[in-house]
């Protein structure tokens, strides 16, 4: 596996493979790697000939700098967890090598910047959008593999993708969760142990309301029991917990019987923002 920190040391690395017409598959990431990115890393290996991780914290994607901050850099452990599952190439730039000057240009994503994370985190999908970009440009995969825990930064990408025709297919891999139910996350590590022990109950809320709506409910019917349900476990301070279609992320009034509903929810708990979502 070689580990590369320049956009040129990338290009070289990849040229090879190149001339040779093998096809590759790029796993995205900001790093501090756990079994959710290793089972992206896993799908891109049984798919492409070549498996091309980078590792970038990006700060234009950050609108809180303290997050920023906190956020782990674990770059040893991380190449300790990609090489045995097969990736060829790492790359992890710094942020002068990714952003020599930083980009004037802004990505508008419509009604997707306008609901849930949008909402909550201003500028966030534009710093996703360019970075990517940059991703795919200097990489040129054939392949591309997102978490569909964030699911509405899969939502942007493939809008992405398909507004400025992107050659390449984009995979969202299925949420890995602990036997907990607890979607796996590089921010559980900064729950306390106490915290920790509460957090799955943010999966079973989103159960609950999957529930309700299969059972018949309306949205606003389920959104009360599941305000009810936060009001009884006051260590969660939830952002917003959307009932919405999946495709475009825009909310509804009852399950869509048409298409796939999605749940979607942000919460703090113990200082820590997790997100989670479940689509039926
Ligand atoms: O999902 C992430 O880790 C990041 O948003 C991504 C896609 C690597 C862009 O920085």
């Amino acid at each position: 596996m070689q580990v590369v920190n320049s956009k040129q040391e990338l290009k070289k690395a990849l040229k090879s493979y190149r001339s040779e017409g093998k096809s590759i598959g790029l796993v995205p990431t900001m790093g501090a790697l756990h079994q959710g990115h290793i089972s992206l890393i896993n799908r891109c290996r049984a798919e492409n000939e070549v498996v091309v991780a980078s590792i970038f914290v990006n700060p234009t994607q950050f609108d809180n700098p303290e997050d920023l901050k906190k956020y782990p850099r674990t770059l040893e452990s991380d190449c300790e967890l990609l090489e045995p599952a097969g990736c060829d190439i790492v790359f992890a730039p710094s942020a002068d090598e990714m952003y020599p000057t930083l980009p004037k240009l802004s990505i508008d994503f419509g009604n997707l910047e306008h609901v849930m994370e949008g909402k909550y985190r201003d500028g966030h999908f534009n710093g996703v959008g360019i970075v990517v970009s940059k991703l795919f440009h200097l990489v040129n995969p054939d392949r591309a593999y997102f978490g569909q825990k964030d699911l509405q930064q899969v939502a942007v990408l493939r809008r992405l993708v398909n507004d400025l025709s992107f050659d390449l297919e984009l995979i969202a891999c299925p949420t890995l969760r602990e036997s907990d139910g607890l979607a796996m996350s590089s921010r559980n590590t900064r729950l306390s142990a106490e915290a920790r022990k509460i957090a799955p109950q943010l999966h079973a809320a989103l159960q609950k309301a999957k529930d309700l709506l299969i059972q018949g409910k309306t949205a606003a019917e389920t959104q009360k029991e599941i305000n009810s349900f936060f009001e009884a476990i006051p260590e969660f301070r939830p952002e917003y917990f959307e009932i919405a279609d999946f495709d475009d992320l825009e909310p509804i009034k009852k399950m869509n019987t048409e298409g796939k509903t999605a749940i979607c929810t942000a919460a703090y708990l113990d200082g820590v923002r997790l997100i989670d979502n479940i689509v039926f």
